[in-house]
């Protein structure tokens, strides 16, 4: 909040959807019952994403395992150990940046990524 040339902010460390008045409608001329109903669509499409790609980086993890238990060397594994960083990497990107996907939500769980029926992309 500005009054003159002072700017004021807030130390009260909550969910910016408590404050949406002052932290989104500056920007976003949607009404404010639309934005958040929009927010919590994007979290819950990303919350469920989040879910199915961590347990299918979970069972790649597994999987290289058993690789490496049936005799696999560390040539025969670089290509897949490299995408699995990648992979486990971008996850705890998107799981550790808090927002859920809510201001980009094609950055953490883009629509091609899944088929035109699954649920996500509703
Ligand atoms: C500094 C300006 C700014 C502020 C403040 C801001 N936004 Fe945004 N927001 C944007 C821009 C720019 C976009 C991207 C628009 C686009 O790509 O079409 C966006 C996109 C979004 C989207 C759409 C994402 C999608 O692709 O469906 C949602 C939802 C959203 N903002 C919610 C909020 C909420 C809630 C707040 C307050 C907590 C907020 N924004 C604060 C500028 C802002």
């Amino acid at each position: 909040m500005r009054d003159g040339v002072k700017k004021f902010t807030s130390h009260w460390m909550t969910s910016p959807l408590q404050t949406a008045e002052t932290s989104c409608m500056k920007c976003h001329n949607a009404s404010k019952e639309d934005l958040i109903k929009r927010v919590k669509t994007i979290h819950d499409n990303t919350f469920k994403f989040q879910r199915i790609a961590g347990s299918t980086v979970s069972k790649a993890h597994l999987t290289t395992q058993k690789a490496m238990q049936a005799g696999a060397n560390d040539a025969h594994l670089a290509t897949a150990r490299l995408r699995l960083r990648e992979t486990q990497w971008y996850w705890d990107y998107a799981a550790a940046e808090n927002g859920v996907g809510f201001h980009n939500p094609d950055q953490i769980a883009p629509p091609s990524a899944f088929p035109s029926t699954s649920p996500i992309r509703r």
